[in-house]
């Protein structure tokens, strides 16, 4: 069976092809693994070699990358298996130049500032954070909030006396965060960067992720990435929670335009188009302020809590639950929102 792929290899070529192109695979860098040995894996990731060299390696049990080593490549192994090498161990992915996405623009948070951060929903982050820390029933006390936005969720952790870093890629958020933590006398780490990017190892108890702040990218390979980020970052034991909407509750409300009147007197229209057989929302948004109109396009991936519950056990949470609100009532037909909770196990599992 020399240079031919075993049926695992097969699976592993099945799952990854295709998706490397977008989340970084073989052409866009060179896999570290010189300095991936037992001692760097141990903690983390299990791994196996097989006498032709391929290398498995996974996490809590689960084979997420299969390769082979230049260095190690047995002669007799097809370019195949050279092709194979790629990097599916969170934060060794060479960042790879990105298009302009909707979300970079910082004027559509600026010009929807008003609506996205409503001060009521703001209002409530203090009493949403004890909730959350009721339904987690968290030990620990450190915590990651990602995609944080103007620091609310942050603030209310750090008050409760977590050692918060809240990351965000918009300056014009952060800087309002910075202004209203310091004016609280309040420490919080802010670090500008794509969630893509983030990722420290076992530095968190906790990880959360508010008001729908995830499945901004074209690609929904990326939004797994983001999630293995989130299982590297938590320590064992540590939980993770996300605050969407589901796919469920849009399919209930779902209206393909409406309108209002934003709390600082413009006008925002929207329509919304529902795209790839119920897999992405996009939306129209027009801000209509002192006679002056702006067009906004976002797209989003939607996931049902079975999609979701599936992506965070992909990418090794486990004991993962879904509930309706965050006092933790089920997801079911009332549910306002979808919040899934679940958990790095304590122990890492060795791959069998
Ligand atoms: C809907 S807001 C929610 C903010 C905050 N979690 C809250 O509940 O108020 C989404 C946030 O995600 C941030 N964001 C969007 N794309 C991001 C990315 N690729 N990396 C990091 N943050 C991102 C935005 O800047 C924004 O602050």
């Amino acid at each position: 069976m020399f240079g031919r792929p075993t049926n695992a290899e097969e699976n592993a070529e099945r799952q990854y092809n295709g998706k490397s192109e977008s989340i970084g695979g073989l052409q866009q860098f060179k896999l570290p693994w010189t300095s991936v040995n037992k001692e760097t894996l141990t903690a983390k990731q299990s791994f196996a070699q097989n006498v032709f060299g391929v290398w498995t390696v996974a996490h809590t049990g689960r084979t997420f990358c299969q390769g082979v080593s230049e260095k190690n490549a047995y002669p007799g192994l097809t370019s195949w298996h050279r092709s194979a090498v790629r990097s599916r161990i969170p934060g060794t992915m060479k960042r790879q130049k990105r298009e302009k996405e909707w979300f970079d623009d910082d004027d559509f948070w600026r010009e929807t500032f008003s609506y996205v951060f409503a001060e009521k929903r703001q209002a409530l982050a203090s009493e949403v954070v004890d909730k959350a820390l009721t339904l987690t029933k968290l030990e620990g006390k450190s915590a990651l909030d990602l995609g944080c936005g103007i620091g609310s969720f942050s603030i209310a952790l750090a008050k409760r006396g977590f050692s918060v870093t809240g990351v965000d890629r918009t300056k014009y958020l952060l800087d309002k965060a910075r202004a209203k933590a310091r004016s609280m006398d309040i420490t919080v780490e802010w670090v500008q960067k794509d969630m893509r990017d983030f990722v420290r190892p076992e530095a968190y108890d906790f990880v959360l992720s508010m008001f729908s702040s995830f499945g901004y990218f074209d690609d929904r390979a990326e939004d797994a990435a983001v999630l293995r980020n989130i299982f590297e970052s938590l320590r064992p034991g540590g939980v993770f929670l996300i605050d969407i909407l589901g796919k469920e509750i849009l399919a209930k409300v779902f209206q393909t335009s409406s309108a209002q009147t934003l709390p600082d007197g413009s006008m925002l229209v929207e329509q919304r188009k529902i795209l790839d057989g119920w897999t992405r929302v996009q939306n129209e948004w027009t801000v209509i302020r002192k006679g002056r109109s702006r067009n906004f396009t976002l797209q989003l991936n939607i996931y049902s809590g079975q999609e979701l519950r599936q992506e965070m056990e992909l990418a090794g949470l486990v004991d993962v639950k879904l509930y309706g609100n965050i006092d933790g009532d089920p997801y079911g037909t009332d549910a306002k929102r979808l919040i899934a909770v679940g958990s790095k196990p304590k122990m890492n599992r060795r791959f069998r």
